[in-house]
């Protein structure tokens, strides 16, 4: 990304358990590239980007931030979290494949859809884990025109 290029620029921690705020950074980053003036298509594969990014943390891990870099071309989300780690990423991305508990399956997650909707809905998808210390997601969303002046 071009240095001379304006990036706005925000962090959102999210808590590991904390299922009374589940989504609530994920609908702040959306009202956000709106306010930005952002694509409705492009805020819309953020939103569920950043949604099931969230959801992983506070299903999974301890503690991550989110950090957020909005330019006129891109979205960019990295959520780094500290917690058990992934063992098995090939698994961890195959549709269907969760880990979640019944307690969290009857709040209506642990379809094993997470990781396959961020890939599906991200231009650019990275993931790193390390068992034992945490997860790491990469993501870019290009968008679909200029945010308005
Ligand atoms: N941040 C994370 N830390 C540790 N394990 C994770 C993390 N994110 C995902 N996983 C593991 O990968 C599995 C698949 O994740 P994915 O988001 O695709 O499905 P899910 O969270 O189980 O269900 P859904 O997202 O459909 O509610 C999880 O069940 C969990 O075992
Ligand atoms: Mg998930």
């Amino acid at each position: 990304m071009p240095a001379a290029e304006s990036v706005f620029r925000r962090e959102f921690p999210v808590k590991g358990g904390d299922f009374a705020k589940a989504g609530a950074a994920a609908c702040e980053i959306k009202e956000l590239l709106k306010e930005l003036g952002i694509d409705s298509a492009t805020v819309r594969r953020a939103a569920i980007v950043a949604y099931e990014a969230e959801m992983n943390v506070i299903m999974y891990a301890r503690e991550a931030r989110m950090d957020l870099a909005v330019s006129p071309d891109e979205v960019r989300l990295v959520v780094a979290d500290r917690g058990p780690g992934i063992p098995d990423i090939e698994l961890a991305m195959t549709e269907g494949y969760s880990t979640a508990t019944a307690e969290m399956r009857e709040l209506g997650f642990g379809a094993g859809m997470g990781l396959p909707n961020i890939k599906r809905n991200a231009d650019v998808f990275a993931i790193d884990s390390e068992v034992g210390r945490g997860t790491r997601l990469d993501i870019i969303i290009r968008t679909n025109g200029h945010i308005k002046s």
